[in-house]
């Protein structure tokens, strides 16, 4: 169904016909449900400093739910800026993105993770929230550097093998991924962390699991411009990652399709077959952002991911 419906790069609008702001975002299934969380955009861009990435205010982090993956209902912003605060990680003149949910089984909490970040992105931390809803509101807990080490572009992670949760997220001045694994109850992580793709310079990470094995999707570091993904390999998710070539096929430009990995999602019924789900970054109108969703197909054994 949605290779037909879904026009990659076009505007997706929600139910009531406005256009969905989920950007970074990522998906939680459960209950017959899908949940799309993301960064709401929905403003213009205001100028940043010399030097500094361009930006926008911070609104907050939007949901929005589906039983189908292209029927969107808007369940609003989950977690909000807090513009009475200027002390506050949710200021809007910070930076909050690429939020994450996942269910904790042991606690039945909702727990969303996303990168927070000072304007020049000096802050590097990773912010937590949590709530007893998949729409929330998201009850803001802080953030923290996970093992006292920077975190930019992150993801959460759940194996379906054991329920076990993972962080991931670029480290090191970006130039080395981190993985660490969460505790229990989801809300902080544990000492041990794996050090990945040393000195590769990897963002935009998104994982998924087949065939025993373990897949991250990733990013180069080049701001909002896009660049060439590549797909790694691991025996687990804080095992040994080994680097693979681009997945994009027939992708001229080696730009992933002229956007930047932000999750991969499982297709149940086709145990192959994943969605690719990505940002085309308009930098200049961020608001304007696009949603690239592609199939990524593992039938050869490797990622691929063609245009369609
Ligand atoms: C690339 C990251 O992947 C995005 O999430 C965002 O931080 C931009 N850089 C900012 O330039």
């Amino acid at each position: 169904m949605i290779r037909e419906i879904f026009i990659p790069g076009t505007v997706v609008n929600d139910t009531e016909g406005s256009p969905v702001q989920a950007h970074g975002g990522g998906i939680l299934a459960i209950g017959g449900m899908y949940y799309w969380y993301g960064e709401n955009k929905d403003g213009a861009n205001v100028s940043a400093p010399s030097g500094q990435m361009d930006r926008l205010d911070v609104i907050g982090v939007s949901c929005y739910s589906s039983r189908d993956l292209i029927t969107w209902k808007n369940e609003g912003i989950v977690l909000s800026s807090r513009p009475d605060d200027p002390a506050h990680d949710l200021h809007p003149s910070q930076v909050l993105e690429r939020p994450k949910v996942v269910f904790c089984p042991a606690t039945e909490k909702y727990v969303l993770w996303a990168h927070v970040d000072s304007p020049d992105y000096t802050k590097a931390r990773v912010g937590v929230a949590i709530s007893d809803s998949p729409t929330g509101p998201f009850e803001y807990l802080g953030s923290f550097r996970p093992n006292d080490e920077e975190s930019r572009d992150m993801t959460v992670y759940v194996d379906p093998a054991d329920g076990a949760g993972y962080l991931v997220y670029s480290s090191e001045g970006n130039a080395t991924t981190h993985i660490t694994r969460l505790a229990p109850d989801f809300l902080s992580v544990e000492a041990k962390f794996k050090r990945a793709f040393e000195r590769e310079f990897r963002e935009a990470p998104a994982l998924f699991t087949w065939s025993g094995k373990y897949y991250m999707v990733t990013s180069g570091c080049t701001g909002w411009d896009p660049n060439p993904a590549r797909w790694h390999v691991a025996d687990a998710p804080m095992g040994e990652w080994v680097t693979g070539g681009d997945p994009c096929i027939g992708d001229a430009k080696g730009t992933t399709f002229d956007a930047q990995s932000t999750f991969v999602l499982p297709l149940l019924s086709e145990p192959d077959q994943f969605i690719f789900l990505a940002d085309r970054w308009h930098r200049y109108n961020l608001r304007d952002s696009r949603y690239v969703w592609l199939l990524l197909d593992m039938s050869s054994g490797e990622p691929r991911i063609g245009w369609r």
